[in-house]
């Protein structure tokens, strides 16, 4: 990776930052909202221009809030420290339902230099909309944009507002290179599919594990899902390989990492939870071949032997000294993956006890994952809007509601990777979820092209966008459909 940090920048995070306490819940909702708020006026102002009237209605929107804001609190201030960011001095909780949009806004503020933003009485209509434009100008990645902000603040007269400069520290990475960033997320994919199969092989043969190579990958891919999930999660959506365990295994670790980060699971012990997703089907290495690989129907017998690797895993798991301390976390994996969250499934329990957030986590993720298996996989390929639905459905009985709430978000409704039919009879595959939940059927979609019997990526567009004249959404989903009725290879157009 290209090293961008700069001299210059902090030795040490400040020791003394404010921890938040319960008291801090009201005004940091606003902050919450008026942050949402701020993001949406952003982004509508890379798509449309000042004179739009959704800017118009965005800004006034801002506007209101920054009026009830100063009249309460006297001040509007945000601020970025490392990963947080700050309302007024009080920090931030990054609440699960608003994590994407909380994180969109940071990372924008942070690819820009920009630490601080604060507002001030006083602040009109055209003020806002010039200040949201020499925002949303500026370069990225250029540490002194925040002094041309400043300069340009005062010699337009906008007296209102006030830029700051992001405080560095010495580990952080600000600026990460897009196409660098996918490439990394790739390499980390392809190695953990490696790394199953090392181990499940090892396995068989009894071979001593390398834990170690195994916690560093784990590690750089909470890293890779930090700075960029859309990759990740793409690839765990993309369905077209031959070797499904080694696959699945990997998707679940990535689903596992999204779903912990979001339900606010420390950074530490995400890569943890991502081994537990890697290993949780360790067992089946123990299961015969003819069962496992079975095409057709497995019968009730081979049933009570395919179940058994849970506690096959678990047994596994245990016996392996290398992974010390960590076996309990990969326990909560293999033993827990397949109990539902009102105990019922399998193994059958003879105490009752309550799953463990890793264990609910994984059964989460490996149940979606094992559904939108590919057709050949799959008698009923089903579509991930249905799977979603029956998640739902099954909420608060199969898993864990507050967790399949955090899951919906997460993915969308359309996930990356599905293919739609729109409103004006396109046809097209989604790119990019939204970030803004409100907005969670309004993906970006990779228009197709049909030529020559062959399907071709043209131009991407986004659902969010507004017809002017009409006042209406220019292009809305009709339906999903299944790419393998129309030969599609939906990895060639996320990629
Ligand atoms: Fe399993
Ligand atoms: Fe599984």
């Amino acid at each position: 990776m290209v090293d961008r940090r700069r001299e210059g920048v902090k030795q040490e995070a400040p020791r003394e930052e404010k921890i938040p306490s319960d008291r801090d819940h009201l005004p940091t909702q606003t902050g919450v909202e008026f942050i949402i708020r701020f993001y949406r006026l952003l982004k509508g102002a890379t798509i449309y221009d000042r004179k739009n009237f959704i800017i118009d209605r965005l800004t006034q929107d801002c506007l209101q809030l920054i009026h009830d804001i100063l009249k309460l609190d006297k001040q509007l201030l945000l601020k970025i420290v490392r990963d947080n960011l700050f309302f007024n001095n009080i920090r931030i909780q990054m609440k699960a339902d608003k994590y994407a949009i909380l994180r969109a806004f940071l990372q924008e503020m942070r690819k820009r230099w920009i630490g601080e933003l604060e507002f001030m009485e006083g602040v009109g209509l055209e003020d806002m909309k010039d200040f949201v434009y020499l925002l949303i100008g500026l370069e990225e990645n250029v540490e002194s944009n925040y002094l041309y902000m400043k300069k340009q603040l005062e010699t337009r007269g906008l007296r209102a507002f006030n830029v700051g400069k992001l405080e560095a520290y010495k580990d952080e990475e600000i600026y990460v290179d897009s196409e660098d960033q996918k490439r990394q997320s790739k390499e980390v994919y392809f190695k953990s599919i490696n790394l199953v199969k090392e181990v499940m092989e090892g396995v068989k043969s009894q071979k001593m594990l390398n834990t170690r190579k195994a916690k560093r990958l784990m590690q750089n891919a909470v890293n890779a899902i930090i700075q960029d999930e859309s990759t990740l999660l793409g690839l765990a959506n993309i369905k077209n390989y031959d070797d499904y365990t080694f696959n699945h295994s990997v998707n679940v670790a990535i689903y596992a990492i999204s779903l912990g980060q979001r339900a606010g699971i420390p950074k530490k012990h995400l890569s943890h939870l991502g081994m537990a997703g890697l290993f949780h089907d360790i067992g089946k290495t123990r299961i015969p071949k003819e069962i496992l690989n079975k095409s057709g129907k497995l019968t009730a017998e081979e049933w009570t032997v395919m179940r058994l690797h849970a506690l096959l895993g678990t047994e596994i798991v245990l016996s392996m000294k290398e992974w010390g301390e960590l076996s309990t976390r990969l326990v909560d994996g293999t033993f827990e993956h397949h109990l539902k969250y009102d105990l019922t499934g399998y193994p059958k329990l003879t105490r009752k006890k309550k799953v463990s957030l890793f264990g609910r986590i994984i059964a989460l993720a490996d149940f979606y994952d094992a559904l939108v298996r590919p057709r050949v996989y799959n008698r009923f390929p089903f579509v991930s809007e249905k799977i979603l639905g029956f998640m739902l459905e099954r909420s608060g009985k199969d898993f864990d509601p507050a967790l399949v709430k955090v899951f919906v978000n997460m993915l969308g409704i359309f996930p990356l990777g599905t293919l739609v039919l729109l409103n004006t009879n396109e046809m097209g595959i989604v790119v990019q979820t939204s970030e803004d939940t409100e907005l969670i059927d309004r993906p970006k979609i990779c228009i197709l092209y049909y030529s020559d019997g062959d399907y071709k990526k043209t131009e991407v567009v986004d659902l969010r966008e507004v017809d002017e004249g009409t006042r209406d959404f220019k292009r809305t989903i009709v339906k999903t459909l299944d790419p393998n009725e129309y030969n599609l290879n939906v990895a060639e157009f996320l990629m």
